[in-house]
C-alpha cells in the first residue's frame, strides 16, 4: 500500500447491495475508502494504516452457522469501527449482546428517536427519517454499551461502546432515503475516526506521479490509448510523471466515431504535449471483416487483429518495459469478488489497450483505486477538454458492433455521419450529460421512402439512449418527442443512405445496450 490510501476507511463487505455506495459516499467527502473481503486479517489492515473501519450490511443472519464472520482481532483493535446493519449484529454478538432473528425486522423508511445527541448522532434531529433493511434486530446491547437511538416501533436503531470508538446502526446511513445520513457519516469520519479530507484530485495526481517515477525509474512505458476516457487519462498522467519516456499509441481500427482518433491525439499531443502516435490499421481490420456478419465472429476478428497490431507496434519499441492500463476500481472489485461465479457469456468483450497474453511487459495501473467519476475529475485536473472527459462509454470493437451485418467502409461512413448529427443535437439540447450512453445503429433493412418527387430505397437507422450506473442494467431514456423528430429530420435530410429512423425502447434486461 502507499500513502494515497493511508488514513482512509476500510470497508469490509458482507455482501450488501449498498457497499459500493458507502465507498462512494466516503470518497465524496475527500476521504479515501477501500472495500475488502471480510476474511482479511488484522495484519493486512494494519499495513494499510486506516483511520477507521466500516462493517457493511449483508443479507446473512449472524445467528446462522455459515454466516460470514470477521477476524476478531479487528473488532478488538484500537481502530474506530462503524457497523452498519449486519455490521451492527456482528459487533453486538461479539461483545456479548443478543441479536434476534425473528424474520420480522424492519424494511424501508422508518423514523428514529435520538437518545444520545453526541458523537455519532450529533446534530441529528429527532425524530429523523432513516432506511432500514434487515430481518434481524438487537434485543440486548452488550454490557457497558449504550443505546443511541430507537425506531418508532421501539427497535434499537443505533448503539455504541462507552466512548463511541465502536458505533453501529440498524439503518443504512449511506442511502439517500436516510435523510441525515450524510451528517452521520461525517460524524464517524471526522469526529470519531478523525479522518483528514485529503483525497482530492490534486493530491492524487501529486502522489501518483511520485509513485510512478519511483516504479519506472529510467525505463520507458507504453500506453495503449483507445480514445476512451480511462486510457486517455492514463496517457496524460504518465506524461505528467515521466514526460517523453511515456510512449502512447492509438491504434485506429477504422471503426471509431467521427473524427474520434484525430481529436484524441490532437488533445493529448498539442494540448498537453503527450508523446503519442496514431497508427491507422483500418485497412487490415476491414479486410478481415469482409463478408462476415455473425456478431461473435466480428468481435473475435476485431479483438485478434487488435492484439496482432498491438504486438507488432510494441515490438518495434524494444526498449519499453512497462505497459500502463486504464483499469478502474470497479474492474478490480468485480474480478476479485466474483471469482468462481459462473456467469453466462453474453458477448465476448474486447478491451483496447489490453495486454496480449504472451507479451513480457510489466503492468502499471495508475487508476485502479478510482471510480469513473473520480477518473473524470483527475482528467479535468490534468487539463483534458471536457469533450473528451465526459464522453459516453464506447465498446472496444467500436462501430463494428453497431453496423449490423457486414462492416464496410461505406457503411462506417454512413453511421459516423448519422451518429455525429445525433450527438451534436443531444449536446445542443443539453441532453448528452443526462444520458449514460447514446449511439446509433445501422440496420441492414431497406425500406421505401419518398424525398421530393423521388422514391427512395435506403437503410434503417436505430437510435439508442440509455440511463445506467454501470452498464449492467439500463433503462431507455425518454428523449422529448420534438427533439426526436429534429434528429430524425436532420439525419434523413443530410445523410445519404438512410431514409428511416426508429427509436429503441428496450431496457436491459431483457435487451443489451449494444445491438451485437
Ligand atoms: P452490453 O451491450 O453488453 O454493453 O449491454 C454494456 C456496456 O459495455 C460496453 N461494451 C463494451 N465495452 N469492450 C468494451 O470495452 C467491448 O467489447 C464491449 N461490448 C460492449 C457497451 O458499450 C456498454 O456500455
Amino acid at each position: 500500500m502507499n500513502d494515497i490510501t493511508k488514513g482512509g476507511i476500510i470497508i469490509l463487505d458482507f455482501g450488501s447491495q449498498y457497499t459500493q455506495l458507502i465507498a462512494r459516499r466516503i470518497r465524496e467527502r475527500n476521504v479515501f475508502s477501500e472495500i475488502l473481503e471480510p476474511t482479511v486479517l488484522l495484519n493486512e489492515i494494519l499495513k494499510r494504516d486506516p483511520s477507521g473501519i466500516i462493517l457493511s450490511g449483508g443479507p446473512s443472519s449472524v445467528n446462522d452457522i455459515n454466516s460470514p464472520i470477521v477476524d476478531y482481532n479487528i473488532l478488538k483493535s484500537k481502530i474506530p469501527i462503524f457497523g452498519v446493519c449486519y455490521g451492527l449484529h456482528i459487533l453486538t454478538k461479539f461483545y456479548g449482546g443478543i441479536v434476534e432473528s425473528s424474520g420480522k425486522g424492519e424494511y424501508g423508511p422508518e423514523m428514529i428517536e435520538v437518545e444520545q445527541k453526541n458523537g455519532l448522532l450529533e446534530g441529528i434531529s429527532s425524530p429523523s427519517k432513516v432506511w432500514m433493511s434487515h430481518g434481524d434486530k438487537v434485543v440486548k446491547v452488550p454490557r457497558k454499551w449504550k443505546i443511541l437511538a430507537r425506531s418508532s416501533n421501539n427497535i434499537i436503531a443505533a448503539i455504541s461502546n462507552h466512548n463511541q470508538t465502536h458505533v453501529a446502526t440498524q439503518f443504512h446511513p449511506e442511502v439517500y432515503h436516510t435523510s441525515e445520513g450524510h451528517t452521520i457519516l461525517d460524524n464517524f469520519l471526522f469526529k470519531i475516526a478523525k479522518c483528514v479530507p485529503s483525497w482530492t484530485p490534486n493530491n492524487f495526481i501529486k502522489e501518483k506521479v511520485e509513485i510512478i517515477k519511483k516504479i519506472v525509474g529510467k525505463n520507458k512505458v507504453l500506453v495503449g490509448v483507445s480514445g476512451g476516457v480511462d486510457s486517455t487519462i492514463v496517457a496524460a498522467l504518465m506524461h505528467e510523471a515521466i514526460g517523453k519516456r511515456s510512449k502512447a499509441i492509438l491504434i485506429d481500427h477504422g471503426m471509431m466515431r467521427f473524427n474520434e482518433s484525430e481529436s484524441c491525439v490532437k488533445s493529448l499531443k498539442y494540448g498537453l504535449g503527450v508523446n503519442i502516435q496514431l497508427f491507422d490499421e483500418s485497412k487490415k481490420f476491414l479486410r478481415k471483416l469482409k463478408g462476415v456478419v455473425d456478431p461473435e465472429k466480428k468481435r473475435k476478428i476485431i479483438g485478434n487483429q487488435f492484439i496482432k497490431s498491438f504486438e507488432r507496434i510494441a515490438s518495434d519499441l524494444n526498449d519499453v518495459i512497462y505497459l500502463a492500463q486504464g483499469t478502474l476500481y470497479p474492474d478490480i472489485i468485480e474480478s476479485g469478488f466474483n471469482k468462481g461465479k459462473n456467469a453466462h457469456m453474453i458477448k465476448s468483450h474486447h478491451n483496447v489497450g489490453g495486454l496480449p497474453k504472451n507479451m513480457q511487459l510489466k503492468l502499471i495501473e495508475p487508476l485502479k483505486e478510482l471510480f469513473k467519476d473520480e477518473v473524470r475529475k483527475i482528467g479535468k485536473e490534468l487539463g483534458l477538454p471536457s469533450s473528451l472527459i465526459n464522453r459516453h462509454p464506447f465498446p472496444g470493437p467500436g462501430l463494428g458492433v453497431r453496423i449490423i451485418g457486414e462492416v464496410t467502409s461505406k457503411r462506417i461512413k454512413i453511421l459516423q455521419q448519422a451518429d455525429k448529427i445525433y450527438m451534436d443535437i443531444l449536446k445542443k439540447e443539453n441532453l448528452y450529460d443526462k444520458i449514460w450512453q447514446a449511439f446509433s445503429v445501422l440496420v441492414p433493412v431497406k425500406t421505401v421512402g419518398v424525398m421530393g418527387d423521388h422514391r427512395t430505397y435506403e437503410n434503417l437507422l436505430a437510435l439508442r439512449a440509455v440511463t445506467s450506473t454501470d452498464g449492467m442494467t439500463a433503462d431507455w431514456f425518454q428523449i422529448p418527442t420534438e427533439i426526436l423528430s429534429k434528429i430524425s429530420n436532420e439525419i434523413v435530410n443530410s445523410v445519404s443512405g438512410i431514409n428511416r429512423i426508429v427509436y429503441d425502447i428496450t431496457s436491459k434486461p431483457p435487451g443489451t445496450i449494444e445491438w451485437e
